[in-house]
């Protein structure tokens, strides 16, 4: 193939999404089942050396944006090592980290100087008794040190992922909107996506253009802005706030367009469509010693198969699927 990463819709795919781990040090209600999920067993998930095999493979192909998922990412000691190397890759722009933030006031400095570019830090509320009731953990406290020590550091934007349940925590936008006042945050809320065990009911949701009301409701002038090509959420900003406010509307009005993303899954499997699952295992493939070539194809085939879109909410909520701790978002 010619042209490997694109598929049959022209798009073409410079973003890889690479899940780092099952593990987390949260239980996040809408990520995973209360009883917790099937861990694979050690030796079938992807090593640092195969991940990065696996990330040089996609660049040679086009690839210049990776981000760190999990489960977890910093729960994996070798996280800074894997970071350097795969800022190492000639070609590869960038490297980023989607996290919960517990534990950046330890870790963050440390990850910097790998060359850790950008970071997401996943948050729902700003009141610690109900992070206690959506994580089932403590640490609301952390989390905010976390996203300071972020801003310390010269990250700019930090993007903060909140998923706004109606009921749990829609009552919190404004004050969501409010951090960005002051400080350089983008702050993204996320519609509720259902996963397999996620317990999702579209009443729970809450869709953008409910969202954006309410917000206008308080800064009539909420102001909407331009967006990348291949940006996830709709960005918005009150006029005079130092910070930016976006939407993340997979389910009200989906993305999928300009979807330029491809995951590979901590058990190492290549994943075309967050809602997609028709994976192939590329951990076998490596460790069968397949030639480099014929993986390229085999990806290849696998992107081609990518459909147009996700389907819509009402097959969304019926489909099987990973839960969302077994993709990386
Ligand atoms: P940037 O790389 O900074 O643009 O961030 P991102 O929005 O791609 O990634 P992040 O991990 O912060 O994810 C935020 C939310 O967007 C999560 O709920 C993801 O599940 C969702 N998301 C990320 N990529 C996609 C995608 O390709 N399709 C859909 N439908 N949702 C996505
Ligand atoms: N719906 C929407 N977003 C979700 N995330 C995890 N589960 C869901 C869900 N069911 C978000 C997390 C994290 C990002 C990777 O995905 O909050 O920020
Ligand atoms: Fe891309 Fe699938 Fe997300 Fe649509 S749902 S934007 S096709 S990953």
């Amino acid at each position: 193939f010619q042209h490997p990463l694109t598929d049959t819709f022209g798009r073409n795919h410079t973003y890889l999404r690479i899940s780092l781990t099952e593990r987390c040090n949260l239980r996040c209600q809408y990520c995973m089942p209360e009883d917790g999920v099937n861990l694979t067993e050690k030796s079938k998930l992807l090593s640092a050396n195969e991940i990065i095999y696996i990330a040089k493979l996609f660049v040679d192909q086009g690839v210049d944006k990776i981000r760190l998922t999990g489960g977890e990412p910093t729960v994996r000691k070798d996280l800074p090592d894997i970071i350097s190397e795969l800022k190492s890759i000639r070609g590869l722009k960038s490297v980023s980290m989607t996290t919960n933030g517990l534990v950046l006031t330890k870790k963050l400095v440390e990850l910097q100087k790998s060359g850790l570019d950008a970071l997401n830090i996943s948050l729902d509320t700003l009141n610690s008794s109900k992070y206690e009731i959506i994580t089932r953990r403590k640490g609301l406290e952390r989390v905010l040190m976390g996203i300071d020590l972020a801003l310390q550091l010269g990250y700019n934007p930090v993007k903060i992922n909140c998923v706004v349940m109606k009921g749990f925590n829609n009552d919190e936008i404004i004050d969501f909107v409010r951090l960005t006042e002051n400080k350089a945050l983008d702050v993204r809320f996320i519609e509720y996506m259902p996963f397999s065990g996620n317990k999702w009911n579209v009443d729970k949701m809450v869709p953008y253009h409910e969202m954006l009301s309410e917000i206008k409701s308080v800064w009539p002038d909420f102001q909407k802005l331009e967006n990348g090509p291949n940006d996830t959420s709709k960005a918005w900003t009150v006029p005079g706030h130092s910070g930016t406010v976006g939407f993340i509307t997979s389910m009200s009005n989906m993305f999928c367009g300009t979807c330029n993303r491809l995951r590979v899954t901590a058990d190492g499997n290549l994943k075309v469509c967050l809602f997609g699952n028709k994976e192939v295992s590329l951990r076998d493939a490596i460790r069968d010693r397949v030639k480099e070539e014929d993986l390229v194809n085999m990806i290849s085939l696998a992107v081609k198969r990518k459909e147009e879109h996700h389907g819509g909410m009402m097959k969304l909520s019926r489909m099987e699927n990973r839960p969302m701790i077994l993709i990386g978002g």
